[in-house]
């Protein structure tokens, strides 16, 4: 049987990173990998997880199977952390969380449901947008179309292409946004901007599908809810994913949750019910530990402002190393107008490096990054930042 199964070629972000690690130039740098880091280069677990760590050590007595929706602890709290615990769909029961495998399970997941509702639907994914998008929405048996959204000369958002173009889709068809901090651009919606695209949603009954994954490392927690917060104010219909694995430090933990908000309660609950039994079809129910860990936190004052703090901290060292950034390359290359990395969120920017710059940077000044030139804010430091600025200015 598996004699016809031919090798896979390789991930090529994967080759990157081993290129990385292979080289022993103490100076090398990668802007690869897409996890936030410390000064030291570390991804390190936050404080307040750790704490809640040592409580579920010592209070859990049991290691038995939770129910298929996972953890309603952490359902609720997910809930409250996207919308607030007094938003109205939260109280009447129109928005409800299921438990996911990460951000990916959660966005596999709410694409299940959509093609059970709406088999072989349309989902427009901006274009660009992060690669893994592609197989998790498209394998549940959504057709994949793309929505122009990045502006490469100005490195920000081309909001009246986007607008002009989803004008022109049929009603039905659903709309992937990214919550913050878009991956791999950086580039985000204004607040004006997501206004006029949930008017045009709403008026063409276009449903959408928002993915946060970010909350809290673009202007923080609750600007960062400003898009997915009003998709439940004003559409009738919103599929959410949102993943722990960035601001909670749970990466390999796989916590993530699926939200569905429809006109009422009822609804809502018949597409939990949906959602249930497609987890039970596919991995049964999720893993409890990273999910229980979110619900520790969040419960507990204390450790929630630890948390906050935590949080805050990372996102304001990724600001700060964007500044530091296009100040560094600003001094060295006047001509040069990088100054879209400063404006862009999160841990990525999206550079306008041709294959050849990008080829250059990692050969002859050991800075590493996938071939699109999207960067891992997190990876520089104050260490290393003016650095790599004159490399850039060597190679721009
Ligand atoms: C845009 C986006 N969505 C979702 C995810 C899912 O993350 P995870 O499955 O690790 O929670 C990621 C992770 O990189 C992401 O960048």
């Amino acid at each position: 049987m598996l004699e016809i199964l031919q090798p896979l070629p390789e991930d090529p972000l994967l080759g990157v990173m081993a290129a990385y690690r292979r080289d022993p130039d103490p100076r090398k740098v990668d802007l690869g990998v897409g996890v936030y880091k410390t000064e030291a280069g570390d991804t390190p677990i936050p404080a307040a997880i750790t704490a809640a760590m040592e409580r579920s050590a010592a209070s859990q007595k049991t290691k038995v199977y939770v129910g298929q929706g996972g953890n309603e602890r952490f359902n609720r709290a997910m809930l409250e952390l996207a919308f607030g615990a007094a938003h109205a769909a939260v109280q009447d029961g129109r928005a409800a969380a299921l438990q996911a495998p990460g951000g990916c399970g959660a966005l596999r997941l709410g694409a299940e449901l959509v093609n059970i509702a709406r088999p072989g639907a349309t989902l427009h994914l901006s274009n660009p947008t992060w690669a893994n998008h592609v197989p998790l929405l498209s394998n549940a048996g959504l057709k994949i179309a793309t929505y122009p959204y990045f502006d490469r000369a100005t490195g920000g958002v081309d909001a009246a292409a986007m607008l002009t173009h989803l004008e022109t889709l049929p009603a039905g068809d659903l709309v992937l946004l990214h919550g913050c901090c878009h991956n791999p651009t950086g580039a985000d919606l204004s607040r004006a901007e997501w206004d006029a695209v949930a008017e045009v949603l709403a008026r063409r009954g276009l449903v959408p599908f928002v993915d946060i994954a970010y909350q809290g490392l673009g202007d923080g927690l609750e600007a960062d809810a400003y898009g997915v917060r009003l998709m439940a104010d004003r559409l009738p219909e919103v599929i959410v994913a949102v993943s722990c694995s960035k601001n909670f430090g749970l990466y390999r933990e796989r916590t993530g949750a699926t939200f569905v908000i429809s006109p009422t309660a009822e609804r809502t609950g018949n597409a939990m019910g949906q959602l249930r039994k497609i987890a039970r079809g596919m991995y049964s129910m999720p893993p409890d530990h990273g999910a229980e860990l979110v619900a520790l936190v969040w419960e507990d004052a204390a450790l929630r402002q630890q948390w906050m703090e935590e949080l805050e901290a990372m996102r304001v060292r990724v600001e700060e190393l964007r500044g530091l950034l296009v100040s560094g390359l600003k001094a060295l290359r006047g001509d040069v107008d990088y100054s879209f990395v400063q404006r862009q969120k999160g841990m990525f920017s999206l550079l306008p490096l041709n294959t050849t710059q990008i080829q250059r940077l990692r050969d002859e000044h050991h800075i590493y990054m996938p071939g699109d030139g999207r960067i891992n804010v997190a990876g520089i430091s104050r260490r290393n930042v003016e650095y790599v600025a004159q490399s850039l200015a060597a190679v721009i």
